[in-house]
């Protein structure tokens, strides 16, 4: 199979978008839609994390006084103040979500999870008010003296396959309760998605269709989390994202860029210093779902998938799953986006100051060639 040099699709669901606060703010959101983007589900890892229904709702119009045209889906941050009461009020003020990381494992996730149990109040709240439980599925590194005394030692490359029998025990105690396994970056990590029922389901990022571990070592602009893995896996993401990995998966496999900005000296550090997790990919997040299909093609990774079912599968990974497990209003029959094979279009190297800041943040893959994309 092989592309059009023309490719008609419904605007994009990014089901999973940091844009963070203030300065950074301003100079990200408004590239969600040069991404080809309508719809994007924010994460609450601010700081301080998003822990109330009014601080999400005040966030919510400070994103939507920047881009008026974009579709926010709000999150809170789960943390030990929630209660089943403020998950109730949530659920009435359409908040979408609540995000869940395990303490310690990313950006801004020192007051995360430590004891799921503790939760369980929360989420049978979340279950009966039909609120999302969104994973970051790592387990945390584990003291010097724990970790001795473990059969497979946690570490980035071990974390997440560690952290699927996590994944199960909530889906078994909570069966109707919609979960999303984020960010997923293993075929580990599809296949336990595919043993749960309809409720759970997956996203996929653009970078990990990408890059494997080799692409990170020496490349901090490619360090994020969980890390990418290995080719095995990579090839994995590619085909779910296609339709053909599982054909349990069907319908379950959303995009959610985790397009994750951080200012270039947080991630260009000094010896020693350790650099901030992040690909940032907002600006051109369709764009590279769409590249990295066409090369994985190229590269013969997908054979068997038929060119009359590429763009259905593409409709479905990029926009229509996460608008059917969502349960999102309205149609996008009107909306759509057009990508169009231009050679000697090159991705911007980096994005920078807004009028109040001169933060720089590098764009992942910046300069390489890639689809234009219009509205
Ligand atoms: C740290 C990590 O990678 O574990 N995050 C990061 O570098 N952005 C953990 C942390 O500081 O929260
Ligand atoms: O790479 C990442 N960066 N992964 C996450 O889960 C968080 C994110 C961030 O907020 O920077
Ligand atoms: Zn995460
Ligand atoms: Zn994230």
């Amino acid at each position: 199979a092989k592309f059009p040099d023309s490719i008609e699709l419904p605007p994009t669901a990014d089901m999973h978008v940091h844009l963070r606060d203030g300065s950074m703010m301003r100079i990200c959101t408004p590239y969600i839609r040069s991404g080809g983007a309508d719809t994007a589900y924010i994460m609450p890892n601010l700081v301080p994390p998003i822990t109330t229904v009014e601080a999400a709702l005040a966030y919510k119009s400070r994103l939507h006084a920047i881009e008026p045209k974009v579709t926010f889906l709000m999150t809170l941050y789960l943390h030990p103040s929630l209660t089943p009461e403020i998950i109730a009020s949530a659920a009435r003020a359409g908040i979408a979500g609540v995000k869940a990381y395990p303490a310690g494992v990313t950006t801004n996730s020192s007051a995360g999870v430590v004891d799921w149990k503790a939760f369980y109040p929360v989420f049978g709240a979340m279950e009966q008010h039909n609120l999302v439980l969104n994973l970051h599925g790592e387990v945390p590194t584990p003291k010097p003296s724990e970790q001795a005394a473990r059969e497979t030692p946690v570490n980035i490359l071990t974390a997440e396959s560690l952290f699927l029998p996590t994944l199960h025990q909530i889906h078994t105690a909570f069966p109707r309760l919609r979960i999303v396994l984020e960010h997923c970056t293993t075929a580990a990590a599809l296949d336990a998605v595919a043993g749960c029922g309809s409720c759970v389901a997956a996203t996929i990022t653009a970078h990990h269709l990408w890059i494997t571990t080799d692409d990170v070592v020496g490349d901090v602009d490619n360090f994020c989390k969980p890390v990418a893995k290995s080719e095995h896996d990579r090839r994995a993401l590619l085909k779910a994202a296609v339709g053909q990995y599982d054909p349990r998966l069907e319908g379950r496999i959303m995009f959610g860029s985790d397009s994750a900005p951080h200012a270039i000296d947080k991630k260009h550090v000094a010896p020693g210093q350790k650099s901030a997790a992040g690909c940032f990919t907002q600006p051109y997040t369709t764009q590279l779902v769409i590249g990295a299909v066409e090369q994985a093609l190229a590269d013969g990774l997908l054979e068997g998938v038929s060119e009359d079912k590429l763009i259905p599968a593409l409709r479905a990974f990029l926009s229509e799953n996460a608008r059917r497990f969502y349960g999102l209003e309205g149609s996008t029959d009107t909306y759509k986006i057009i990508l169009e094979r231009k050679p000697g279009v090159g991705m911007m190297k980096a994005i920078s100051k807004s009028e109040e800041s001169d933060e720089v943040v590098s764009v992942f893959r910046g300069g390489m060639q890639t689809w234009s994309l219009r509205w």
